[in-house]
């Protein structure tokens, strides 16, 4: 009998990046000269000034320690300035800001400190597959929330059915969009709120791409969340 992987592992679905690449692989070992449209890798080097600071700072031996479990204070204070000049969004840098490894890393964590095996987490499809695999490796289930050309890429909120949204316990959005580069405006995310507080759903909006729309700046939904609304 084969030894099997853990139920939460069978769960995922193949990153579909790696698939891609594999493709590619394949491809090109056939000679293929493939033009490559998979994960969004950087094609031009770091600025030579970061590369330049990450280099001295490698040789201070204040950095080679463990760092702090929230990230320095000192750069959670510059993430809140950026949110106050970028989006007129005030954050506590001391209570409201973590330093994360990459979004991914927190993206990827944030569904098992929501939630509890079963409870339901809804996603955007087409979307980052990660929003899916985190909350699969939780333990959650999870449901799609179809993006069409016809609604802007946006997710039709209000035709959730009632049932599915007083199941949803987290709901992933991602705006500017990957894959879609659609943008949303404010009153969408006014609607979301509304929706999330009526139902008591976590709303995690990946913003990764928050300089990337012609719309500038794009707005951010922290920039409508009041009192009563759980929002990460
Ligand atoms: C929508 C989206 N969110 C998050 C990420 C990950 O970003 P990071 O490099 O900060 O982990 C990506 C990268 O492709 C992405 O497309």
């Amino acid at each position: 009998m084969k030894v099997k992987y853990s139920d939460k592992i069978e769960a995922i679905p193949e990153y579909l990046f790696a698939e891609i690449d594999a493709l590619v692989e394949k491809k090109s070992a056939q000679g293929v000269d493939v033009i490559k449209l998979s994960v969004g890798d950087p094609d031009l080097p770091t600025p030579a000034n970061i590369v330049e600071k990450l280099g001295q700072a490698s040789k201070d031996p204040s950095t080679h320690q463990y760092p702090s479990y929230l990230g320095m204070i000192e750069f959670r204070q510059s993430v809140s300035r950026w949110y106050r000049n970028r989006f007129n969004v005030s954050l506590d840098a001391a209570n409201e800001v973590i330093a994360l490894l990459g979004s991914k890393e927190g993206i990827a964590h944030l569904p098992r400190a929501l939630l509890n095996p079963a409870e339901l987490a809804l996603v955007p499809d087409p979307g980052y597959p990660i929003y899916r695999s985190a909350s699969l490796l939780a333990g959650a289930s999870v449901e799609s929330l179809p993006l069409d050309e016809a609604h802007g890429f946006l997710p039709e909120i209000a035709a959730i059915p009632k049932e599915t949204a007083y199941r949803a316990k987290l709901l992933f959005l991602n705006y500017p969009n990957n894959p879609t580069g659609a943008v949303a405006d404010l009153d969408f995310f006014r609607n979301v709120a509304d929706w999330a507080v009526k139902h008591q759903v976590w709303v995690a909006h990946d913003s990764a791409y928050a300089d990337l729309a012609f719309q500038s700046p794009h707005p951010s939904n922290l920039r409508i969340i009041s009192k009563g609304i759980k929002s990460a």
